[in-house]
């Protein structure tokens, strides 16, 4: 049996959308061709998230769909955070399985693929203790302008909820030196922005003797020839410093957004989900975005319906987000996961209450937006041009506050805009997008 045309999908965080770039271009080096369909595939894998109970139903629901192409020929492997949490348990609930990889043993692929063609029935990789994945050669980057960066792997915080320290072990950071390396690899390469990635980056610590931690690392990643944008997600707010608002107002090739994930408003519940601050340490941190030189666009992640959270503390949710504007956030109902603290905590909140809660703090958000995004009418902003939507006749662009600026040019143009940065008019503003003119 020889697999030699893979396909991938991959659900999840950002983490796992690069890890699966790692991944196709390991399999290209070894000679391996991607295509676009399962079917067209004789290795299909899925690069799965297990963060709410959805996300993991997901990949059941999909192996399902090709559970009679067993035997014949397609061998199916499951990847990520799923993979991780479920080990071997995964050859029960999906007998045609035979490959099942967490993201630490991505490197091992191939090794692991020819013990698979060499008549192994099952193959796992689960270990956390080592992690090759870092310096990836091979990865192949899906966007030709913006490339991901890991440069911390796993999380040592435990909040109550959630299952990613389980997922993706304790935290690794990349050297310094490594991650210069590949940001220069990349500007030579003709990349023009970069985002770190990590679950955590505020907690980087360069394991090599120069010691610098998240604020000087991102400041030395700013000043790398070529790289006119730096992105960075995500932050946990108890390891969040003021020194990264001072490097954001030194250097403007880091982009003036920060997502700072607060989960709820209410001092009482995070100390309930572990998050390690209350909701004035929280604020602190907020005046230190406000205060800054520059207009640095906040975003957040928001959990409602975590066990105990009383009408009171949902109202300091709500009162939260008034207080705050936050530019844009991510609302989810809490979601029972494995392993986790909160699984056997009492009190949990039935699901059409959390639905009720979940459509209140999004009504709330969707009007300040509206009036956050109209504040940016006549103002000009610099884009990426990312795309072109042919329908509406419009270009796409991100301003470095990681909006969505469409807009239109009166020059004929070529797709080679796409990639380039031009000053854009705003001139129409919607609670998602904003709409404008480009000044060149
Ligand atoms: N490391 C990041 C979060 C990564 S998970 C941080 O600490 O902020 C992304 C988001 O998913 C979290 O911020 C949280 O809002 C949400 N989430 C995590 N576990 C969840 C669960 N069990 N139920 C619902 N939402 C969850
Ligand atoms: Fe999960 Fe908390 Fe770690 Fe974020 S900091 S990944 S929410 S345990
Ligand atoms: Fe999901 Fe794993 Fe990312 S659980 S959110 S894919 S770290």
């Amino acid at each position: 049996m020889t697999t030699r045309t893979f396909y991938i999908e991959s659900f999840g965080c950002q983490m796992n959308a690069h890890d699966s770039e790692k991944v196709i271009g390991t399999l290209i080096s070894k000679g391996y061709t991607q295509v676009d369909t399962p079917e067209k595939a004789e290795l299909v894998l899925y690069n799965t998230c297990s963060i709410r109970d959805k996300a993991e139903q997901k990949v059941f629901h999909r192996l399902q769909q090709f559970k009679r192409d067993a035997g014949k020929g397609k061998v199916f492997g499951v990847l990520g955070c799923v993979a991780q949490q479920e080990g071997e348990k995964i050859f029960d609930r999906a007998p045609h399985v035979s490959l099942v990889a967490g993201s630490a043993s991505y490197s091992k692929l191939p090794q692991m693929l020819v013990q698979l063609e060499s008549g192994n029935r099952r193959v796992t990789g689960l270990s956390l203790d080592t992690d090759e994945t870092f310096d990836t050669p091979f990865t192949r980057r899906d966007n030709p302008h913006r490339a991901y960066m890991t440069i911390i792997e796993g999380c040592d915080k435990s909040c109550a909820y959630c299952v990613v320290p389980f997922t993706r072990g304790p935290e690794r950071s990349r050297t310094s030196a490594s991650v210069i390396a590949e940001a220069s690899q990349l500007a030579a390469n003709g990349y023009t922005e970069i985002q770190l990635l990590g679950q955590n980056v505020n907690s980087y610590r360069d394991p090599s003797p120069v010691g610098w931690d998240f604020a000087t690392l991102l400041a030395r990643v700013a000043e790398v020839p070529g790289i006119r944008r730096v992105r960075f997600t995500t932050s946990h707010p108890r390891d969040f410093v003021k020194g990264i608002v001072d490097a954001i107002d030194a250097n403007s090739v880091l982009c003036d957004h920060v997502h700072l994930p607060v989960q709820s408003g209410s001092t009482r519940l995070l100390r309930l989900m572990d998050r390690l601050y209350t909701r004035d340490e929280y604020l602190r941190r907020i005046e230190w975005l406000k205060n800054a030189r520059r207009d640095i666009s906040i975003t957040t992640d928001i959990i409602v319906g975590f066990p105990g959270e009383t009408e009171q503390d949902f109202g300091e949710t709500v009162s939260l987000l008034d207080q705050v504007e936050y530019d844009s956030i991510f609302g989810f109902k809490y979601s029972r996961r494995p392993n986790t603290a909160a699984l056997a905590m009492g009190d949990q909140i039935p699901e059409e209450e959390k639905t009720r809660r979940l459509m209140i703090v999004q009504e709330k958000q969707r009007a300040i937006q509206i009036r956050r995004n109209s504040e940016t009418i006549g103002s000009v902003q610099e884009v990426l041009v990312e795309g072109r939507n042919q329908a509406l006749g419009q270009w796409i662009g991100r301003t470095s506050q990681n909006r969505t600026l469409n807009f239109v040019r009166s020059v004929a143009d070529s797709e080679a805009l796409i990639g380039t940065y031009l000053p854009v008019r705003v001139t129409r503003a919607g609670p998602n997008s904003l709409v404008g003119e480009s000044m060149v």
